[in-house]
């Protein structure tokens, strides 16, 4: 039979949401309305992307789903926090978020900022306590790259660039700005959730350098997606605003091919990351 995208995603969706729904804590533990907050904001209209990309890099080198799902779900749950905290008023003050009102407009902007806080630690805890990695080393290294990846040189870094309003800058620095903020606010999760399936099943040097490039292409490509598909800020420094639209369709285009030639060291098993760049990014622009 012939294989699948959609079928393929619908699967994983399934495995990823079964188990995040076993790592959260019931909605009834106490304090209720802590574990309430984070289930809402796990649980709407999310794409999976990064769990799924962790998943299918774990296979791309030779491994099984189920050994790096808990792994994929602390992954979207980092995720979730940086969403909930990207739409607080002090940030992006968006309302909706995954096809509904977003945490803080539902619970309240202190709620909100909690259960953010409680995602992200949770997400530590799950993967501290991973029982398919055998070798602690390996865990500890996993342990290591995420937090890099989501703190002031990775994800966090990227946020504050973004926010930072900067009056008139000239055109090389905001072509530097975006950048920077592309591959560390979108760049770095996306990266390292495929480093962190690669790691998990015991991939190689060659492996991962492969990795890094394809999430690096990945990461920058699905930001400008989301850049022209997106209603932004006028604050906000996208890259159509510098690039124009053709220019950054154009650009997007090249990340693609770049991302899809660096797999061609899995053979058949790049084929799902190829199919899934096209998937994510090049069929939607
Ligand atoms: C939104 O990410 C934020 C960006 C970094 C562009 P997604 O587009 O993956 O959001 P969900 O997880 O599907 O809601
Ligand atoms: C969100 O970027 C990035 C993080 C949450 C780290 P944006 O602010 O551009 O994404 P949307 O448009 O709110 O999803
Ligand atoms: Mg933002
Ligand atoms: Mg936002």
């Amino acid at each position: 039979m012939r294989f699948s995208i959609e079928k393929y995603l619908k699967e994983k969706r399934t495995a990823i949401d079964s188990t995040l729904n076993r790592l959260l804590h019931s909605p009834r533990k106490y304090p209720p309305i802590i574990h309430q907050a984070m289930r809402y904001a796990v649980f709407g209209k999310g794409k999976r992307l990064r769990p799924i990309l962790l998943i299918a890099a774990a296979e791309a080198c030779g491994g099984k789903a189920s050994d790096v799902l808990p792994a994929a779900c602390a992954i979207e749950m980092i995720h979730t926090y940086s969403l909930i905290h990207d739409d607080l008023p002090a940030i992006d003050d968006d309302d909706y978020r995954r096809g509904k009102l977003s945490c803080h407009r539902k619970f309240g902007e202190a709620m909100a900022i909690l259960a953010g806080d409680a995602l992200l630690t949770r997400a530590f805890e799950v993967l501290s306590q991973m029982k398919a990695s055998k070798n602690g080393a390996l865990q500890a290294e996993v342990i290591s790259h995420v937090a890099r990846a989501i703190g002031t040189e990775g994800m966090l870094g990227g946020q504050v660039e973004d926010i930072r309003f900067l009056s008139s800058p000239g055109q090389a620095q905001r072509k530097k700005r975006v950048a920077y903020i592309h591959s560390h606010k979108t760049g770095a999760l996306i990266n390292v959730a495929l480093k962190v399936g690669a790691i998990l099943v015991g991939a190689s040097r060659g492996e991962l350098k492969a990795l890094d490039k394809y999430g690096t292409s990945f990461g920058l490509a699905f930001q400008i997606t989301d850049d022209i598909l997106d209603k932004k800020e006028k604050r906000e420094i996208t890259y159509p605003r510098i690039y124009g639209l053709k220019g950054s369709r154009e650009k997007v285009k090249s990340l693609v091919r770049n991302a899809k030639t660096e797999l061609n060291i899995f053979g058949q098993k790049g084929r799902l990351l190829k199919e899934l760049i096209d998937y994510f990014v090049q069929s939607r622009i």
